[in-house]
C-alpha cells in the first residue's frame, strides 16, 4: 500500500495503548497515511484508570512540533491533550510559525475512568486562543457542557450547545454522543450552513477506551486525504462503530477498540 499523506499528532501517551498517542498512531497507519508525533505528558494507566501523568515542558513539546515538521511537512495535524496553559501557548506558537490549514482539535478533558487531564485556566485558554485556530473540533458531551457552559441531555441540546461553539469562533464542531444512554449512539455536526445528525448502533460494551481519540484521528486522516469536512466525520464515526464492534476485549476495566479493523495482511506476509 502507497502511503497517502503525514499527520502530526500533538498528544498525549497512554501505557496501555488503547488511547492517547497510541491510539492516534494506529488509527492513521490503519488508515493508511503516515504518523509523526510531539508528545505531550507521558501517563501510566490501564484499562482501569490512570496512575500518574508526567507533563512534558512545553519547549520541549514546541521542539517536537517544529523541528519534525520542517522536514516532514503533515498535511493535517491532529490535536489531543494539552494539560497548561503554557502547553497551550507553545502549541499555538507553533501552529503560527507552520501555517497548516487542516486542524483538529480533540479538547480532551477528562479520562474515561474519571481522571481530570487538564486544569480550568487551560479550558479558558483554549476556548479563547486556540478553537478558532482550528477547523473543526470533537468535544464529548461532558467537554461541550464545560466550554458552553450549558448542560445536556438530548439531540437538542446537543444542537444548542454546537451552535454556541460556532457563534464564539468554532468553524465546525462534531459533538460525540457516546455519553448519552439512548439505544442509537448520534453524534451531531454543525456549522454556520447545516446541522447533520450521524446515528449509529450503540454496543452495550465498557471496551470503550480511547473512542474520542480513535475517532479525531480518523478524521484528520480522511481530511489529510482530500474528502471534505463533513464526509471526514462520517468515515470516522463508521471506522470507530466498526472497532467498537470488534473490540479485542483486553483488560478488566475499559478496554481498547480494534484499531486494525480496516486492514488486510497481504498473502505474501502470511
Ligand atoms: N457504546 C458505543 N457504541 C457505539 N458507538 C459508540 C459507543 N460509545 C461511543 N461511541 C462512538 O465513539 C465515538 C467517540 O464518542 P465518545 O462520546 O465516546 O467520545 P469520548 O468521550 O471523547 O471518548 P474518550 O473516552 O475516548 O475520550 C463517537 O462516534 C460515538 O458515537
Ligand atoms: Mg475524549
Amino acid at each position: 500500500m502507497k502511503i497517502k499523506s503525514k499527520i502530526l499528532i500533538i498528544a498525549g501517551s497512554d501505557s496501555s495503548g488503547g488511547a492517547g498517542i497510541q491510539a492516534d498512531i494506529k488509527t492513521v497507519t490503519a488508515l493508511g497515511s503516515y504518523a509523526t508525533t510531539a508528545i505531550t505528558a507521558v501517563t501510566s494507566q490501564n484499562t482501569k484508570g490512570v496512575k500518574s501523568i508526567i507533563p512534558i515542558a512545553p519547549r520541549e513539546i514546541f521542539n517536537q512540533i517544529i523541528f519534525t515538521s520542517k522536514d516532514i511537512r503533515p498535511d493535517a495535524i491532529k490535536i489531543g491533550m494539552l494539560h497548561s496553559t503554557k502547553v497551550i501557548e507553545y502549541v499555538i506558537k507553533s501552529l503560527e510559525n507552520l501555517k497548516i490549514k487542516k486542524i483538529i482539535l480533540d479538547p480532551v478533558m477528562v479520562a474515561k475512568g474519571g481522571a481530570k487531564l487538564i486544569d480550568n485556566k487551560a479550558i479558558k485558554s483554549l476556548k479563547l486562543k486556540l478553537i478558532s485556530k482550528t477547523i473543526l473540533i470533537t468535544p464529548n458531551i461532558p467537554e461541550a457542557e464545560i466550554l458552553t457552559n450549558t448542560k445536556i441531555k438530548n439531540q437538542e441540546d446537543m444542537i444548542y450547545a454546537a451552535n454556541k461553539l460556532i457563534a464564539s469562533g468554532a468553524k465546525n464542531v462534531l459533538i460525540k454522543g457516546g455519553h448519552l444512554k439512548f439505544k442509537l449512539v448520534k453524534d451531531i455536526f454543525v456549522n454556520k450552513s447545516e446541522i447533520k445528525v450521524f446515528t449509529s448502533k450503540r454496543y452495550k460494551t465498557n471496551n470503550t477506551h480511547g473512542t474520542g481519540c480513535t475517532l479525531s484521528s480518523a478524521i484528520t486522516t480522511f481530511l489529510s486525504c482530500g474528502k471534505p469536512i463533513k464526509k471526514a466525520c462520517e468515515l470516522g464515526i463508521k471506522y470507530v462503530n466498526s472497532a467498537i464492534k470488534t473490540n479485542p476485549k483486553y483488560g478488566k476495566g475499559y478496554g481498547p477498540i480494534n484499531h486494525l479493523n480496516s486492514m488486510k495482511v497481504e498473502k505474501k506476509f502470511k
